[in-house]
């Protein structure tokens, strides 16, 4: 058996069902070019049937991303499959994954079906997918809570109909190390195949082991990774495709796996999508976090002084992550500007270097040195306001407690402004702005922080807020406290009038 590990990256699908992570069609083709330059074989571009816009953008990253190959997921009937294979059209190298669950819960509290009939619509979905695009992959959902004979059945099945892949997820992250390889190990043995079927394992991380499952599982005969960067996802989240990357790299002496992961575009990847998605990466996360190579403990510091392998298993370079590294000074050129970015995983167009040009001027005069994180959030900045239903025009504020704000939003050619008081400027300013477009949030999670070192750093605000009793993330930046967290209130508020769009 070979020892690539596919990795099949699916933070545009089940990532993006992480609350709050919604992103829009610019937004996931911009992940997708970055996953691109991450090396992933795979690209889980979203699930075309759960509405127009998402048919939309899978069609657009099929029709726009040469190299991985693009997947799109179906319900094993007819209508999900034949819309994915529509939006799948253009892909260089499309798949189809289709799933049906196969445990006795879901057969029958959700599906109200019997194994067989369940066999049966495998076959079919299989077979009708197998017809229309090259590549199919089945899922046989809540696999890990099935019974594993009938899993063997499932996953011959679906192999005889076609199925190129057989994937069998811990939907719930019940599972654990031992058990899920042993399962892994029992199917392989018994399905019979021509030798080209690939086994996927796709973990949960409810219990905190998706991680170590997936490698358990590749232990025990999986040869594809279903994961997300920074481990988004449902509830607690999927594998983390990072961690389990890092792990078969830096403990390839008893994980003696390869992947086609350039590992230095980590740390680009994992930024690039905490930007566009607000939600933050906590700071004690391996590989990615912002403690993960810091040694704080006066004898780390000084065994790190000595020698760094003393207390390091692995270098921040070999993930991308160089020293923050400063940029350019005042006087660089917009060529320099948008070559750095490049490095960093952005394409501009032409416009959007003219914006961020002129931001990052007005950045480099009140601040002493420019870093790479602060050109990423200044980025994030200029992509939002080419998207953004409302941008801020002007806010002033007095007060500590009692605060009054008066905020000024521009609307394509129009501007209007308000005032209101409240407990505190952001309060006060997100009343403002209630007024102005009159739609009500509620402020859920607040968080702020400086992105680069020094006291002259820029602040970066992240924000939860609830819309119709919806979660939408937003993020904000500014040298000015208050403004970034209106900012981060702003941007959440776009998302959702985005959405009301459709
Ligand atoms: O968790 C799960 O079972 C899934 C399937 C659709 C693969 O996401
Ligand atoms: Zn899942």
């Amino acid at each position: 058996m070979s020892n690539y590990v596919h990795i099949f990256d699916t933070t545009l699908r089940d990532g993006e069902q992480s609350p709050g992570a919604s992103m829009d069609d610019h937004q996931k083709i911009e992940v997708a070019h970055q996953l691109t330059r991450l090396g992933v074989d795979v690209i889980e571009a979203g699930f075309p049937m759960a509405s127009e816009q998402e048919f939309e953008s899978v069609r657009r990253i099929a029709r726009e991303i040469r190299g991985p190959r693009i997947a799109g997921l179906a319900r094993a009937i007819r209508p999900d499959i034949e819309r994915t294979a529509a939006a799948l059209e253009n892909a260089e190298k499309p798949l189809i994954h289709t799933f049906l669950a196969t445990s006795s819960i879901h057969m029958e509290h959700k599906l109200r079906m019997t194994p067989e009939q369940v066999l049966e619509n495998v076959i079919g979905a299989v077979t009708l997918a197998k017809s229309l695009i090259g590549r199919v992959e089945f899922s046989a959902e809540d696999a890990t809570r099935s019974e594993w004979d009938f899993l063997v059945k499932v996953s011959q099945a679906a192999i005889d109909a076609g199925a190129d892949v057989i994937n069998l997820p811990d939907t719930t992250g019940y599972t654990t190390p031992g058990e899920i390889r042993r399962m892994f190990e029992y199917i392989i043995g018994k399905v019979k195949h021509d030798g080209h079927v690939i086994f996927s394992t796709h973990n949960h991380n409810d219990l905190g082991m998706a991680v170590a499952n997936a490698l358990a599982a590749v232990e025990g005969g999986a040869r594809q990774i279903e994961c997300t960067i920074n481990g988004i996802g449902e509830r607690a989240g999927n594998t983390s495709l990072e961690e389990c990357v890092m792990a078969m790299h830096t403990r390839h002496d008893v994980l003696p796996y390869e992947t086609g992961i350039n590992t230095k575009e980590i740390y680009n990847s994992s930024r690039v999508l905490s930007n566009v998605t607000g939600l933050v990466v906590s700071y004690n996360k391996p590989i990615v976090g912002r403690n993960a190579f810091a040694h704080e403990a006066g004898i780390h510091q000084h065994g790190m002084l000595a020698s760094t392998t003393t207390y390091e298993i692995m270098t921040p370079e070999s993930v991308g992550r160089a020293k923050s590294e400063l940029v350019l000074g005042k006087h660089s050129g917009r060529a320099g500007l948008a070559k750095r970015c490049e490095e960093l995983g952005y394409t501009l167009g032409s416009d959007e270097i003219s914006a961020l040009y002129a931001r990052f001027i007005k950045l480099a005069d009140q601040k002493k040195e420019v870093f790479d994180d602060d050109l990423r959030l200044l980025l994030l900045g200029v992509r939002d306001e080419t998207f953004q239903t409302y941008q801020l025009g002007k806010l002033t504020y007095s007060g500590k407690e009692q605060s009054a704000a008066t905020v000024e939003l521009v609307h394509g050619e129009s501007r209007r402004s308000e005032s209101a008081q409240g407990d505190g400027p952001v309060d006060a300013a997100c009343v403002a702005i209630e007024k102005i477009v009159g739609v009500q949030g509620k402020l859920e999670t607040f968080q702020m922080r400086a992105a680069s070192p020094g006291k002259d750093a820029l602040g970066e605000a992240h924000v939860i807020v609830q819309f119709e009793q919806r979660p939408f993330t937003g993020s904000g930046v500014s040298t000015d406290i208050v403004e970034a967290a209106v900012l981060a209130y702003l941007h959440a508020l776009n998302k959702y009038l985005a959405l009301q769009r459709g």
